[in-house]
C-alpha cells in the first residue's frame, strides 16, 4: 500500500530476481541459494532507491549498459561479504607459518631464487595479508638466521632480509575494502586478535587507531581483481583463498579451483577457509595438516 506522496514500492518479480541473479552469477560467481536470496532481494531494493528507478526491468537494463558499469560495480559491492580478521583460523596460519615457508625458503634458497610470491585472494579490508606480511617476515629472519645466504647485512635490518624479496599481492572485487585495506587504519576491536609483540613491531597507535607501519605497508601490493576473470595474478608459491569460494556454487568452485592450480609455482599451496574444501572439486592437491590446520599442495606433474 502506498502513502500520499511517496512513490509506490516497485515490486520484484521471479523472472526479474532470476534476470538479476543470472547476470551477478556471471560478473563475480557468487550465488544467492534459498537461505541467501532475502538478503539478495534486501540489496537490490536498497540500490533501486539509490538509483530512483521504479522497475527492476529498467535497473537490469542499466546494469548491463555501457552506463550501468559503475553501478554494476556498485552492487556487486553492496552483495559482498567482507567479514575478516587478522590471524583468523590461528592453526592453519601456525601450518602455513612453521611448516609451509620453511619448506619453501629452504627449497628457494637451494634453488638460489630467493624470492617469494604469495597472493591473498579475496583479501577484504587487509586483516589477511598483513597478517602474512607479519608471519612472512618473522619466519624469514629466523630462517637467515639459521642459514646465512654469505651476503653482507643491511643496517639498520630491512624487514626483508638480503637478498630476498617477497611479494604479497592482495586483491578484492570490492574497491571500498581494497582502500581500507590500503589505508591500514584498525580499531582496538580489529586489533583483538593481534598479540602485543606484533603490534609492538608493526603499527603505531595514531589517535585511538592502530596504523599499520610503513615497512610492512610496503610488503604488501593491493589490486583489484575479479575471481571470476581468466586474468589472474600467476607464479604464486601460495594461494590464499579463504572463505570467498563459499558464496560460489560448486561449478564456478571446480572452475575457480583449476584457474588457482594454474596460477601456481610447481608444488604450490592453497590455503581456503576453514568451512571449505577441495573435496570432490579436483584431484590435482594433496591435503596437508598439522594439529587442526589444513592446507593443499599441488600435486606436480612429472614431465
Ligand atoms: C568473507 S571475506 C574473506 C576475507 C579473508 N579472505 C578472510 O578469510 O578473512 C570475502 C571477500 O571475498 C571478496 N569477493 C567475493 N567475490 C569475489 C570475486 N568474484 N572476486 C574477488 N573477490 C571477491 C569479497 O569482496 C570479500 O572481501
Amino acid at each position: 500500500m502506498s502513502t500520499a506522496g511517496t512513490a509506490p514500492q516497485a515490486q520484484l518479480s521471479e523472472s526479474e530476481m532470476k534476470l538479476l541473479q543470472t547476470l551477478i552469477y556471471q560478473e563475480c560467481g557468487m550465488h544467492f541459494d534459498s537461505r541467501r536470496a532475502h538478503f539478495l532481494q534486501d540489496r537490490l531494493y536498497r540500490r533501486l532507491r539509490e538509483c530512483r528507478m521504479d522497475s527492476f526491468y529498467s535497473y537490469y537494463r542499466l546494469l548491463i549498459s555501457k552506463e550501468g558499469k559503475d553501478e554494476l560495480a556498485k552492487l556487486l559491492e553492496n552483495l559482498t561479504v567482507n567479514e575478516t580478521s587478522f590471524f583468523r583460523n590461528k592453526a592453519q596460519m601456525d601450518l602455513f607459518h612453521k611448516h609451509i615457508l620453511d619448506g619453501l625458503f629452504r627449497r628457494k634458497q637451494e634453488q638460489r631464487t630467493y624470492s617469494l610470491r604469495i597472493w591473498s585472494a579475496g583479501c577484504s579490508t587487509g586483516q589477511e595479508p598483513y597478517t602474512i606480511a607479519m608471519l612472512v617476515a618473522d619466519a624469514l629472519s629466523y630462517h637467515v638466521l639459521r642459514n646465512p645466504s654469505g651476503y653482507d647485512p643491511i643496517l639498520p635490518r630491512p624487514l626483508i632480509p638480503v637478498p630476498w624479496k617477497v611479494e604479497i599481492l592482495a586483491s578484492d572485487i570490492s574497491y571500498s575494502a581494497l582502500r581500507a585495506a590500503q589505508e591500514g587504519l584498525y580499531s582496538e576491536h580489529q586489533m583483538s586478535t593481534v598479540d602485543y609483540s606484533y603490534r609492538l613491531r608493526h603499527f603505531d597507535k595514531v589517535g585511538e587507531r592502530y596504523a599499520v607501519k610503513k615497512a610492512l605497508r610496503e610488503t604488501v601490493h593491493f589490486d583489484f581483481h575479479n575471481l571470476k576473470t581468466e586474468y589472474l595474478p600467476q607464479r604464486n608459491d601460495v594461494i590464499f583463498c579463504r572463505n570467498v569460494m563459499m558464496y560460489f556454487d560448486e561449478a564456478e568452485q571446480k572452475r575457480l579451483v583449476e584457474k588457482f592450480y594454474r596460477c601456481l609455482n610447481p608444488g604450490g599451496y592453497l590455503l581456503v577457509g576453514h568451512a571449505e574444501s577441495l573435496l570432490g572439486l579436483t584431484d590435482k592437491f594433496n591435503m596437508i595438516y598439522r594439529e587442526t590446520g589444513t592446507a593443499y599442495q599441488q600435486i606436480e606433474v612429472e614431465l
